[in-house]
């Protein structure tokens, strides 16, 4: 099977690896991918978000399937593109990556498949907005309703700060505050039937001790072993389920990845909020400790048949994963930085750099070229080990002004 990935970071750096290690991918492709993948994948400059050009592609390549990884490509109908021209594709229609590009629509669906999440109001006027901050309290929760990167949401207990950012946006839905560990939990699904993966932790804030602004994530592990051995089957039937069922009986089909990310207050699991495609980092290890090969449970999502999978199986250890960010990330990055030390990283035994944000220049050196600019994973036995081994190889890259988290997947390795 000959396989084109649409995307360019870390996340699609993860699926190409997985792909590239399936006997069943002939060929693979990546539009417009990085530096590290140019390694795995044959790449091409093709705009990610334009449709038309990215659907010629996959036809002059003979694409079997075409895997479209980021948010903004699937709200653009780039899957929807290429779906017409009859190659099967992983990744929802632009009307039905909805559910992750607006979230009052995410609300109304949640509301009418009785998918327990936060109460919300969705608001629109100062006065609205006034009311809905008065009636929940502090801390407030407020979230613009359109895609923001992982940045549209702030939690804050400052009120001043919460009607700030609620009257910055067009439409803003002010939630109720959830506590209790988060989870990103990944499902695979063609429309009907839902397989979900293992769940894995990421870490959003920037700094360690979960200090600082929110960040698209800054590292991630899994397993959860703290988390309930029924808590995916519970999911699976409270959650996801139902969501995929409200959608296609909205005549709005969703195949692809659909992500739910979860908080385990004290009065049950309830969604956070969902997403319409891999979450990134969490992919990185969710697909580290995958064993069935990936291309034909993709297929399957693609066309309809995953209910024929046999049951999904898994590695027993554990993956950690830890994202090196440029100067001033999640703010305006600071990027053309030379990055060095990838080869001695990559001599350390179950662990691997995937790239993010990377580029070669004209002499060939590979460079920083966005916020999140390496995602250095390991694998290990256990969690402890796994987080040593991502830290040796953390230790032995070297990019000016970069800066990482020291303390991903600290407290669950240190009490598990
Ligand atoms: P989102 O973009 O919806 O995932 O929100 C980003 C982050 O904000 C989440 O991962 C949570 O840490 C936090 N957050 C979002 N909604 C809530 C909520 N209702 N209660 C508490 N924290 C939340
Ligand atoms: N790790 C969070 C996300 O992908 O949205």
């Amino acid at each position: 099977m000959k396989v084109l990935v649409i995307g360019g970071g870390a996340r699609e750096h993860a699926l190409c690896r997985s792909l590239s290690l399936d006997p069943d991918v002939t060929a693979l492709h990546c539009a417009p991918g990085n530096a590290g993948i140019a390694e795995v994948a044959e790449v091409h400059p093709v705009d990610a978000l334009d449709g038309a050009a990215v659907a010629e592609l996959a036809v002059s390549l003979d694409a079997g399937l075409v895997v479209v990884g980021p948010e903004a490509p699937l709200v653009a109908g780039v899957a929807d593109a290429v779906r017409e021209r009859g190659i099967p594709v992983f990744g929802p229609s632009a009307e039905a990556a909805l559910l992750e590009g607006s979230k009052a629509f995410a609300k109304d669906v949640m509301a009418a498949a009785n998918v327990p999440t936060a109460r919300a109001y969705v608001c629109t006027t100062p006065a609205e907005i006034d009311e809905a901050l008065d009636a929940f309290g502090a801390p407030y929760v407020v979230k613009d309703d359109g895609l923001a990167a992982g940045k549209g949401v702030v939690v804050t207990s400052d009120l001043a700060a919460a009607r700030a950012h609620a009257l910055a946006c067009e439409q803003v839905v002010i939630e109720e505050f959830l506590d209790g560990p988060e989870v990103s939990l990944f499902a695979v699904t063609d429309g009907e039937t839902v397989v979900p993966l293992q769940p894995a932790q990421d870490f959003k804030r920037a700094l360690d001790g979960d200090e600082g602004p929110n960040t698209g994530g800054m590292g991630a592990y899994s397993p959860l072993p703290w988390a309930d051995p029924k808590l995916v089957d519970e999911v699976l039937r409270t959650v996801l389920q139902p969501t995929v069922d409200e959608l296609r009986r909205r005549g709005t089909s969703f195949s692809g990845l659909l992500y739910a990310g979860l908080a385990i207050t004290s009065r049950g699991v309830r969604v956070i909020e969902f997403n319409a495609r891999f979450g990134d980092p969490e992919t990185q290890v969710v697909l580290a400790r995958l064993k069935t090969p990936l291309a034909g449970l993709l297929l399957a999502a693609a066309t309809g048949t995953l209910a024929a999978v046999p049951p999904l199986r898994w590695s027993e250890g554990a993956a950690v994963t830890v994202v090196v960010a440029s100067h001033n990330y999640p703010g305006t990055p600071r990027t053309g930085d030379v990055i060095e030390g990838l080869a001695e990283a990559a001599e350390l035994d179950s662990a691997y750099v995937l790239h993010a944000g990377t580029k070669c220049d004209e002499e060939g050196r590979v460079v920083s070229a966005g916020g999140r600019v390496l995602s250095v994973t390991a694998t290990g036995p256990d969690l402890a080990a796994a987080r040593t081994r991502a830290y040796e190889a953390v230790s032995r890259i070297r990019l000016a002004g970069s800066h990482h988290r020291t303390d991903i997947a600290a407290k669950v390795a240190a009490s598990a």
